[in-house]
């Protein structure tokens, strides 16, 4: 080979490497990640798969889902919610595995007229049980731009955080005997749909459907998770396709002082509602785990 063919073999070879990995970190891609399930072409994929959108209108909403199931993980996605009035509208977005004692870890996003802010509330069911409400006014506005809402989900602790803020944890508390999800894989949902029977202070305030089609978008997917496949986790060291233990360092995450100092911060200027406080819901008694 002459030494230009040799130059130019080196480069071409390079170049392969290098588009490899640039594949390899896109990875976030929603064509890759999720099936669009109902919604009847309301819910569109865009931009080679970078970004998603659902609508909802009079005659129906949309949804999507991931095509994985996780056990455990740290889940990231970028949304911006409908803008103006997107009052009875409500964006949810979950983590559920199925059947009737399925576990659950909820976002959802409940519109308002315009100027009014959007209500974030946020559930964990385990075995089947729910009745574990949060609720969040957000220091932002949600539908100027995209912002990061994650999951932390590993056997401890769950931990829903926004632009990296961790605004509520669910610790696991199995040893005084309150079920914490850590079984059951589940798939990642999202749906736009109407609930103004409830959704908008309290089903006072009715969609307003001159307003049709109301949209709402995502992007930046990221899911440093085990995936569950066939009865195993990508997570167990005997899997094929394991990641090392090592890499998963979500698997054992907690919250350092500086994060419990934000959720304090979060909790104390935007909370507006919490189950474990809620003496008149449960007369019997707060539940165990509060
Ligand atoms: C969760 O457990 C940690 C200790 O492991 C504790 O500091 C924290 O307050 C607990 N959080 C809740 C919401 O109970
Ligand atoms: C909508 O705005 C009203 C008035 O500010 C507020 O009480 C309510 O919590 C807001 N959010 C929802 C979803 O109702």
């Amino acid at each position: 080979m002459a030494f230009s063919e040799r130059a130019w073999f080196s480069f071409w070879a390079c170049l392969v490497i290098l588009s490899s990995l640039t594949v390899s970190a896109l990875s976030g891609n929603f064509y890759q990640d999720f099936d669009i399930t109902w919604g009847d072409g309301r819910a569109k994929i865009l931009n080679n798969g970078e970004l998603l959108t659902l609508s909802l209108d009079k005659a129906s909403g949309s949804g999507f889902q991931s095509k994985n199931e996780f056990l455990f993980g740290k889940i990231d996605m970028q949304l911006k919610l409908v803008p103006g009035n997107s009052a009875g509208t409500v964006t949810a977005y979950y983590l559920s595995s199925q059947g009737p004692t399925h576990d659950e870890i909820d976002f959802e996003f409940l519109g308002n007229l315009s100027g009014d802010p959007y209500i974030l509330h946020t559930n964990v069911f385990s075995q089947g049980k729910g009745n574990r409400e949060q609720q969040f006014y957000l220091w932002f506005d949600p539908t100027a731009d995209f912002h990061t809402y994650s999951i932390l989900w590993n056997p401890q602790r769950i931990v829903f955080s926004v632009d990296g803020i961790p605004i509520r944890e669910f610790n696991n508390s199995e040893s005084i005997g309150v079920p914490f999800p850590k079984s059951q894989p589940m798939r990642i949902y999202s749906s736009l749909w109407n609930a103004d029977d409830w959704a908008t202070r309290g089903g006072l305030v009715k969609t307003d459907w001159t307003q049709a089609p109301f949209t709402a978008s995502y992007r930046n997917f990221k899911a440093d998770a085990c995936i569950w496949s066939s009865g195993a986790s990508s997570c167990d060291s005997r899997s094929p396709s394991s990641t090392s233990n090592a890499n998963a360092w979500w698997l054992s995450q907690e919250l350092d002082s500086t994060s419990q100092e934000r959720m304090g911060w979060v909790q104390k200027n935007y909370m507006i509602y919490n189950y474990c406080t809620d003496t008149k819901r449960f007369p019997q008694g707060l539940p165990l785990e509060c």
